[in-house]
């Protein structure tokens, strides 16, 4: 797992290849969408499980803001079993590192028979999802071995934003907008490095919390995105109870679990919601909890630890803000003498249901 952490920068890099070149369209060879395909589209879809579905929270965003077209994400699991509204108007994604997980290719299966074009994003070359999928981009973060997914995540939100970036390209909208995400993606293999030299500071944090039972992952926006997946991640490989919420929502429940010694992990990466959640953030120390943030704002305030990771357009900040919990997740686990690459009960791809 550490190893496929470490390799982030040539993941992230390999995925962006030579679908952006500078002042130049978004290439995509094997894509043939037309303009007035896309400008039928009222809907899109973008189905997936687990780390894949994180990453999907982050195509929404950046579908929604340059393409304008509504996106809803949903786990495959609920979408094959509900009976979704679905037609030729809707375009559903799929994203799969495997592109083996059953759920998930049995999700593009009823997406296909009720019309909707199908869509997969995997990492496998071949996999059994691309031989289903109308059309297939490859994310080009070589084999990912570790059971808790990484680079796979990753390079699926940089991939998600150069396709949001084609197709809005194709449909002559946000131009001006498309173009600053484009510099500011070529940019992240670089800062993706920088992110990485955190590591001691993390690795020093996890061995002060790595006994602890549960922990809270908070965010808004797309920080929430990356508060549900280091969840995820701490949960698969530690075996410690946690849970991520919307930074909004604490005083809706989850802050009569705080108490003191609790840790509360929170991403702050978007300038225009930081002081929102520095609030919710000064709610959880005074009931004693401890904090550990990640964010690219300058504070100024106290907290037990502070990450601080490189700047960038808060729709792809994700793949730098996940770093820090990914380490985290890795050296609680090490810490607690676990078996990190393999975790109990888990499979590197849920063939079946
Ligand atoms: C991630 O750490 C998990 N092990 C898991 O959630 C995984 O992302 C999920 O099973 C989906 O797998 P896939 O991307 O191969 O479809």
């Amino acid at each position: 797992m550490l190893k496929e952490i470490n390799e982030q920068p040539k993941s992230v890099r390999e995925t962006i290849g030579s679908r952006i070149v500078p002042n130049s369209k978004t290439v995509f060879p094997d894509l043939n969408l037309t303009k007035e395909y896309l400008s039928s589209i009222n809907k899109v879809f973008i189905v997936a499980c687990g780390t894949a579905m994180h990453a999907g929270l982050s195509g929404k965003t950046l579908i929604e803001s340059l393409c304008e077209i509504p996106v809803e994400v949903e786990a495959a699991s609920e979408f094959r079993y509900r009976n979704p509204i679905i037609n030729e108007k809707t375009l559903c994604i799929f994203v799969t590192q495997s592109g083996e997980t059953a759920d998930t290719i049995a999700a593009l299966k009823l997406a296909k028979s009720k019309g909707a074009k199908t869509l997969a994003i995997s990492n496998v070359v071949g996999s059994s999802i691309t031989r289903e999928a109308d059309f297939t981009v490859y994310t080009h973060a070589g084999p990912e071995i570790a059971v808790a997914s990484t680079k796979a995540y990753t390079s699926q939100i940089t991939l998600l934003a150069i396709l949001a970036i084609h197709f809005a390209e194709i449909l002559d909208k946000n131009l001006e907008k498309c173009e600053e995400l484009k510099n500011d993606i070529l940019l992240l293999p670089n800062q993706v490095e920088e992110t990485l030299k955190t590591a001691e500071q993390i690795k020093n944090f996890a061995q002060k919390v790595y006994k602890e039972k549960d922990m809270f992952f908070i965010g808004r926006g797309a920080d929430y995105t990356v508060a549900l997946e280091g969840s995820l991640k701490l949960k698969e490989i530690s075996y410690i109870h946690s849970e991520a919420y919307p930074s909004g929502e604490l005083k809706h429940g989850p802050i009569a679990l705080i108490e003191n010694g609790v840790t509360v992990i929170s991403v702050l990466t978007n300038r225009l919601l930081v002081e929102k959640s520095i609030s919710n953030i000064q709610e959880v120390i005074t009931r004693g909890a401890k904090t550990f943030i990640v964010t690219n704002q300058e504070l100024n305030h106290e907290f037990d630890e502070v990450i601080k990771i490189p700047k960038t357009n808060s729709v792809i900040a994700p793949i730098l803000s996940i770093i820090p919990l990914q380490l985290l997740a890795y050296y609680i686990s090490k810490e607690k003498g676990l078996d990190v690459d393999k975790p109990r009960n888990l499979a590197k791809s849920v063939t079946v249901e």
